[in-house]
């Protein structure tokens, strides 16, 4: 009998402390108006000094786990998308957070795919489970981005937020409540467009790396932009056409969180009702990996998303790197 990946529990976390745009006013030379009028974000969720990325991945982790009805115990693979790990190079921030909920003896790895990395993530999930290899995948996308952001840049300070979020995406039968398609894709030559410069093996950590700060972020952001509302609007065309499945047929359209002009520009393009798009980027600014579940999880916590809703996602970022997903929701709601 063939097997095919459902996504079956959501959970995610945000940090208490906001960061407003009043607050930003203060720091860097901006407006409210300004990044109002050209992101849509009002605040921001900043983690405190002694919280980590694997202690916001493993809250979410814990909360979509117990929300799947399955045990810790069922979980055979965990996979963590994040550009902002707890260590650089190893062990894995996946690892951290199997440890921290206490998960062993699983495989467990993270994957760099940047704001597109929970969907490729999901990727990886659904054809671990439709080979077979595994049944029961933890996918988690998680961000302390303010660990990588230059607050004397206006032009990146504005934009982040960190937070996390997790998916327990499991092996069904029931053909009703599979993945429907995924398409997933990258293109290196855009590689400057968004790029923390060190460090790494290009730059190895130095005092040159301080100096020129070279540890933060840095993003073309206009180019970014356009290439975003094209690259994506493509995306999601071509991924409804190949599956035959019109915009009306979507419950909620769940893009990556980066700018609302993005969304609203990707949204008409489709011919979304605004009751379809869902936005959490004024509450949470862009949270990278993190984005996509968090907003998936804010319409689960508030009540409207329902067992059997088809959800079409859409996400763009470093790499570039840029991903879509239909999936109808299969988790139970309480
Ligand atoms: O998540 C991964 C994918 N990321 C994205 O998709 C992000 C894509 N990019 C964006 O969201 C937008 O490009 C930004 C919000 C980053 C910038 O908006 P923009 O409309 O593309 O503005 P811009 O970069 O073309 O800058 C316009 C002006 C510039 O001034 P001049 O040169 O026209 O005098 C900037 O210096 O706005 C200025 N500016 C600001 N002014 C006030 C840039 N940042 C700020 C700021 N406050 N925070």
């Amino acid at each position: 009998m063939a097997v095919y990946a459902s996504f079956r529990s959501i959970g995610a976390y945000a940090p208490e402390k906001i960061l407003s745009n009043s607050d930003l006013e203060k720091m860097v030379d901006t407006t409210d108006e300004w990044i109002v009028k050209r992101t849509g974000i009002k605040e921001r969720r900043i983690a405190d000094k002694h919280i980590s990325t694997s202690d916001m991945g493993a809250m979410a982790a814990r909360a979509a786990i117990e929300r799947s009805g399955l045990s810790k115990e069922d979980i055979d693979l965990v996979v963590c998308a994040t550009v902002t790990p707890d260590y650089f190079n190893m062990p894995s921030t996946a690892c951290i957070i199997s440890d921290k909920i206490g998960i062993s003896n699983v495989q467990a790895f993270d994957i760099s795919a940047a704001c597109s990395g929970f969907v490729y993530g999901l990727s990886i999930a659904k054809a671990f489970v439709e080979s077979g290899m595994k049944k029961n995948v933890l996918v988690i996308g998680a961000e302390k981005f303010s660990s990588i952001v230059d607050y004397t840049d206006r032009s990146t300070c504005i934009l982040f937020g960190d937070g996390a979020g997790a998916a327990v995406i499991s092996a069904t039968t029931d053909k009703s409540e599979a993945f429907i398609d995924i398409h997933a894709s990258a293109d290196g030559s855009y590689a400057d467009f968004l790029v923390t410069p060190a460090p790494g093996s290009v730059h190895p950590a130095n005092q040159k790396m301080l100096d020129e700060k070279l540890n933060f972020v840095q993003m073309k952001g206009n180019e970014t932009f356009k290439l975003a509302v094209k690259t994506l609007t493509k995306d999601v065309v071509d991924i409804l056409e190949h599956n035959n499945i019109e915009s009306s047929q979507i419950k909620y359209f769940i893009p990556h969180q980066a700018n609302y002009r993005i969304i609203k520009a990707v949204g008409d393009a489709l011919g979304m009702r605004e009751d379809q798009v869902v936005l959490t980027v004024q509450k949470y600014g862009n949270t990278s990996a993190a984005s996509i579940p968090m907003a998936i999880n804010d319409i689960f916590e508030s009540g409207r998303l329902k067992e059997g809703e088809l959800m079409l996602l859409d996400t763009f970022g470093g790499g570039l790197t840029w991903a879509s997903a239909l999936i109808p929701f299969a988790g139970k709601v309480k």
